[in-house]
């Protein structure tokens, strides 16, 4: 049976990683580089071995291609494209409308369509599949089903083996094959009611991780007025077997999911007129972190950053990935050279970002860690400078949030 995955990221090259056991996999991307590259068996994702990739194309079992008619015989069309905000922070579907595009015009038969990307509920329903229809001139009654992922790249402990995967489909029948194309890779399945509720579930969880960052992220604010530490009495709290489960402090929150995602479900809210205060405040905590931190680091220099060298360690947004979409570290960096300060980043994992590369690890008058990859040296940051910030309370003897 052959697969078609719209979009070879984060998301769809995984799937594909997974899916290429049992399926004939064409990963369906719109970039060039990206596409040339898998199809030499390179992997640009974390956690997507290249040579589990170049075993499947060995044996003709995936294909990266930007050709609609690669994708024209496939069965099943899982679609896993980006769903940014738009620049006033509402969903924007554009990802989602063009690879419905691809779909209605190339798919040459009746197939099962699944979504993977994270929207608001009544993506599946109201939008991909009036959109392919539109596409295709209604030429073919496909089954809609949507399957939020959860992937968190760059972990060792949960995979799309292990991870339990919500799905729903419009139709009975769509719900029954999309059960059968996961459960090949996937070792629970759990099927919802309505391809609303696996929406909504995907934006809650998420939305859940927000506001419990941001909480811990005031919190953090306060036990520093307090004069305690914020690590010793989350800690204490976490003592407590039941009805609490720890969020750590950081500069702010990052990738494609939690700085996202809380905005899509603001935004249903709204339109259904609840106004969704509480996930919009926690958002403004997170993103306000960054001045937070900016500001300890100034009032621990008697007001003046003026002209002092400050290196940011870790620009990824989370450790040990590349990922660098939405970081805190921007923020951070922004906020240091409106102070005044000349800013350098070190994150070797990163390499190259916004035409800057990584600096050495030294020689700065002020460290400021922000994301902390296993493979940095805990001593070297703290030889890196005189003054060393620390926001992830992994730094033993750095000052810190
Ligand atoms: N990254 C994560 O950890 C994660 C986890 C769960 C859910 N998601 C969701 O999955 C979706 C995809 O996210 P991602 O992280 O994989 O994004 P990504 O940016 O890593 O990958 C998206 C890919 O889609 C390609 N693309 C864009 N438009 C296209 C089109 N019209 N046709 C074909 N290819 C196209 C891009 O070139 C890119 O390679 C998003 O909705 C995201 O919210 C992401």
């Amino acid at each position: 049976m052959k697969v078609a995955i719209i979009g070879q990221g984060y998301v769809g090259l995984t799937i594909s990683a997974f899916a290429g056991e049992f399926f004939d996999v064409v990963g369906f991307d719109n970039n060039q580089r990206i596409v040339d590259q898998l199809n030499s068996g390179i992997s640009h994702i974390e956690g997507v071995e290249s040579s589990l990739l170049q075993s499947w194309i060995k044996v003709g079992r995936y294909q990266a291609s930007m050709k609609g008619e690669d994708i024209a015989d496939a069965e099943i069309v899982v679609i896993a494209v980006p769903t940014p905000l738009s620049l006033d922070r509402k969903p924007d579907l554009t990802f989602i409308d063009a690879a419905c595009k691809t779909i209605g015009e190339n798919i040459k038969s009746s197939v099962l369509v699944i979504n993977e990307s994270t929207s608001f509920p009544g993506t599946i329903r109201n939008y991909i599949k009036p959109a392919i229809e539109k596409y295709s001139e209604g030429k073919f009654e496909h089954l809609y089903a949507i399957s939020p992922e959860r992937v968190d790249p760059g972990r060792g402990d949960f995979n799309q083996r292990n991870t339990p995967r919500l799905y729903a489909g419009l139709t009975p029948e769509a719900s029954a094959r999309t059960r059968d194309f996961y459960s090949k890779f996937c070792d629970k399945l759990i099927e919802v009611s309505s391809p609303e509720v696996a929406e909504a579930a995907k934006l809650f969880e998420n939305t859940f991780r927000q506001v419990n960052i941001a909480l811990v992220n005031e919190f953090a604010q306060i036990a520093n007025a307090l004069g305690i530490s914020v690590y010793e009495t989350l800690d204490a709290a976490d003592t407590k077997p039941y009805g609490f489960m720890k969020f750590t402090p950081s500069a702010g929150v990052g990738g494609h999911c939690i700085p996202v995602d809380p905005s899509y479900l603001a935004a249903v809210a709204e339109e259904h007129g609840v106004p969704a205060t509480f996930i919009r405040r926690a958002n403004e905590v997170n993103l306000e972190m960054s001045k937070y931190i900016v500001n300890r680091v100034v009032a621990d220099h008697r007001g003046d950053l003026q002209g002092k060298s400050v290196l940011v360690v870790g620009v990824a947004y989370k450790p040990n990935v590349a990922d660098v979409r939405e970081t805190a570290a921007e923020l951070v960096i922004e906020h240091f050279r409106s102070q005044g300060a000349v800013v350098s980043w070190h994150d070797e994992v990163v390499g190259n970002w916004k035409g800057e590369s990584s600096a050495p690890l030294h020689g700065a008058d002020i460290t400021v860690v922000v994301t902390k990859h296993d493979s940095v040296d805990e001593k070297k940051i703290l030889a890196s400078a005189p003054y060393v910030f620390d926001t992830t309370g992994k730094v033993n003897g750095a000052k810190g949030l």
